[in-house]
Parts: structure tokens; C-alpha cells; sequence
């Protein structure tokens, strides 16, 4: 075959694939069976085979797009997250691709599948579950994604997380300090390290003082405002009452401050609240939330980084676990046992939570 240019089809014929299977090769769009993809390999080689124009731009674009999959789009504290990724990925060349899974595994899946056929570069992801399933096809593709908040069980991929236990043991053991030892504990789901690792936060802080950890204050749901008004309201039915609560995300914490409010319950007076995820009404006067805050827009950001350092890196890179520190931020909804004076500053808290969320959300409810 001196001079001839060796075609698609020679490759084929060479390996003794179909013409289809060259292709899915050639632009990594969809799985190929690893016995067959070295035979084609080996058949361009030996052939030296050149890629039309067309099939080295169907490769160059799939390297144009990344994937984000985030666990709640109304939840504001994936806004920051989402942006610290995005800026990376503009930075860098890329687009996004972003998707919602509502926290349901199903959903989650469904949205890997479509990235797949999108033929993405890769992902960053926050995993619904720790042992999720979900990730199977970017890894039969050798499709690099990044887990970012929650970790994913799996020895092989590269996560971006906050130190979630220490953020919560910081919070309780604040709460411990001031005086206060019947403390309840709300938090998201046990199936991802973020509902988990607060949880053992929480346990820790208790055991180091002291304190024998008394599973009926500790109640988790999901991580949605619902979820939090229920919860604290089968907190508030428990005898002799607790004096503290720690609440595990923002939105939780939300519903809990509207529970409060709707019992007339004084924050802290009856009760001291310590929350994790910053709002943005947390520091207004009126409501003065003492919560454990993370750095978000960080997180979003390096795992943008290190997906990017793994899509350009020529030699396999060892997986890397980057852990960022949580802070508190302490104000008047944990203080000791306020005296009559700070009583009446302390009750217009309760009292403005609702028109603030109002004010705060708009027309989006949370
Ligand atoms: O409010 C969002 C935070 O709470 C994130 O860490 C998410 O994983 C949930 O745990």
C-alpha cells in the first residue's frame, strides 16, 4: 500500500472490527471493549493511519467540556461552589455542563449517562450517596471526574472536601463551653460523609467533655428545610428539654430558626442554636447565628484545578485527597445563658426570622 493513504476502513479490516467500533475509538465518545481498542490502536499503527480533519475535531471537541453535577440547585450554598468551578473552567478552555440531582441516585445516574453521550472531558461531581454506583460509566470510559463536598467510596478518585467532622466538633465543643450540655444534634443524610462525618463531629465533641452521647438527640433527615422544622420539633418534645442544638447545613438550620419561632421558643435563652454553612442573613443583628462556615467557593475551585491538572497530565497521576478547614464564626445564638437584659435584644431574633426569610428568599422558596 505504498503512497495510498490507509482509511478508515483499512483500520477496520486490520483489526477485524466494524467501521463503528474504529470510530468510538477514534473520538472516545462511547465504550469500547479494551481487547478491541488495542487492536484498532495497533491497526493505525501498523497502517499508519491519519485521522480525517473530522474525526480530529470530534476528539478535540469532546476535550472542550466538563461536567458538574450538583446534589441541590435551590440550596445557595452550591451558587459559590458552582462559580469557583466555572471560573477554573474558563479560565482553562472549558464549558460546563451543569446538573441537578435533586439528591435522588436515580437522577444522578440518568445525568452521568447523558455527559457520557455529550462526550465530556470530565466531572466534578457531589456524590447523593458515599456508596454510589453512579460513577461506573466515566470509569469504563476513562473518563477522569473529581468528587467535591462528599467524598465517594472509591480507592481511585481524586475528592475535594471541607474537614466536616472537625467543623462540627469546633461548633459543639464552642456550645460545651458556654456552658451548655443537653445538646441535640440535626443532621442530613447518614449515606453521604457530609450528613455522617457532622454527625461523628458532634459524638466526638460530647465524648471529649464528657458527655455520654444520647442517641435520641441526634435525628437525621435530608438536608432540606422541611426536614429541619420536623426534626426540631420532635427535638422539643423530648423530657427533661435539651438547652443546644447543632445543625448540620444551611437550609436545615433554616427550618429549625422557623420552628423556634413559630413555638416562640428564645434563642438562646431556651434554646442555644449553632449552625454549618454561612447565610447571608446569619451576621444581621436580628438574627446573629453563631455557624460553622466553609470555604465554598474554594472547594468549587480546586477541584476545578486538580481535574484539569488531571486532564493534561502526560503520566498517570496518584489519586489525591485535598481536605480544606471549615471556621466558626461565633455570635449571640450560642452565648452562655444570657441575663435579663440580652433577653429582650436576643427575642427579636425569633421574631424577625420570618419576615427575613421572606425578604431573603422572594418568590424562591426554599
Ligand atoms: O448546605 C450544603 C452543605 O450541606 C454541603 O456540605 C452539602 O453536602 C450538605 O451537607
Amino acid at each position: 500500500m505504498a503512497g495510498k493513504r490507509a482509511t478508515i476502513q483499512d483500520v477496520a479490516a486490520q483489526a477485524g472490527v466494524s467501521i463503528a467500533t474504529v470510530s468510538r475509538v477514534l473520538t472516545g465518545r462511547a465504550f469500547v471493549d479494551e481487547e478491541k481498542a488495542r487492536h484498532v490502536r495497533q491497526a493505525m499503527q501498523t497502517l499508519q493511519y491519519q485521522p480525517s480533519r473530522a474525526a480530529r475535531a470530534m476528539r478535540v471537541n469532546r476535550s472542550a467540556i466538563l461536567g458538574l453535577l450538583i446534589s441541590d440547585i435551590r440550596n445557595p450554598f452550591f451558587t459559590s461552589l458552582i462559580r469557583g468551578v466555572e471560573d477554573i473552567a474558563q479560565r482553562e478552555g472549558y464549558s460546563l455542563l451543569l446538573c441537578n440531582t435533586d439528591e435522588n441516585p436515580r437522577k444522578e445516574r440518568q445525568y452521568v449517562d447523558v455527559l457520557c453521550a455529550e462526550g465530556i472531558a470530565g466531572a466534578i461531581v457531589v456524590p447523593t450517596q458515599e456508596r454510589s454506583p453512579a460513577y461506573r460509566p466515566f470509569q469504563e470510559r476513562h473518563i477522569p471526574f473529581v468528587a467535591v463536598d462528599r467524598r465517594i467510596r472509591d480507592n481511585g478518585v481524586d475528592t475535594v472536601t471541607v474537614d466536616n467532622v472537625r467543623g462540627a466538633y469546633e461548633g459543639v465543643a464552642h456550645l460545651i463551653s458556654n456552658g451548655y450540655r443537653r445538646i441535640g444534634a440535626i443532621t442530613g443524610p447518614l449515606t453521604t460523609t457530609t450528613g455522617h462525618d457532622r454527625l461523628m463531629g458532634y459524638r466526638e465533641a460530647l465524648t471529649d467533655a464528657g458527655i455520654a452521647y444520647d442517641p435520641t438527640l441526634a435525628r437525621s433527615g435530608s438536608f432540606k428545610e422541611p426536614s429541619g422544622r420536623l426534626l426540631m420539633a420532635e427535638l422539643l418534645a423530648i423530657t427533661p428539654a435539651i438547652d443546644a442544638v447543632f445543625v448540620a447545613n444551611n437550609l436545615l438550620t433554616l427550618g429549625v430558626l422557623e420552628e423556634l419561632h413559630a413555638r416562640d421558643v428564645h434563642i438562646p435563652a431556651d434554646i442555644a442554636v449553632v449552625g454549618f454553612d454561612e447565610m447571608p442573613w446569619a451576621s444581621l443583628s436580628a438574627i446573629s447565628l453563631t455557624t460553622v462556615t466553609q470555604p465554598v467557593y474554594e472547594l468549587g475551585a480546586t477541584a476545578a484545578m486538580r481535574l484539569v491538572q488531571r486532564l493534561r497530565s502526560t503520566e498517570p497521576l496518584t489519586r489525591q485527597e485535598i481536605v480544606l478547614m471549615p471556621t466558626l464564626y461565633t455570635r449571640a445564638s450560642s452565648r452562655p445563658r444570657a441575663g435579663a437584659a440580652d433577653v429582650e435584644s436576643l427575642n427579636s431574633i425569633a421574631a424577625d426570622v420570618k419576615s427575613l426569610k421572606r425578604s431573603a428568599t422572594g418568590s424562591i422558596r426554599f
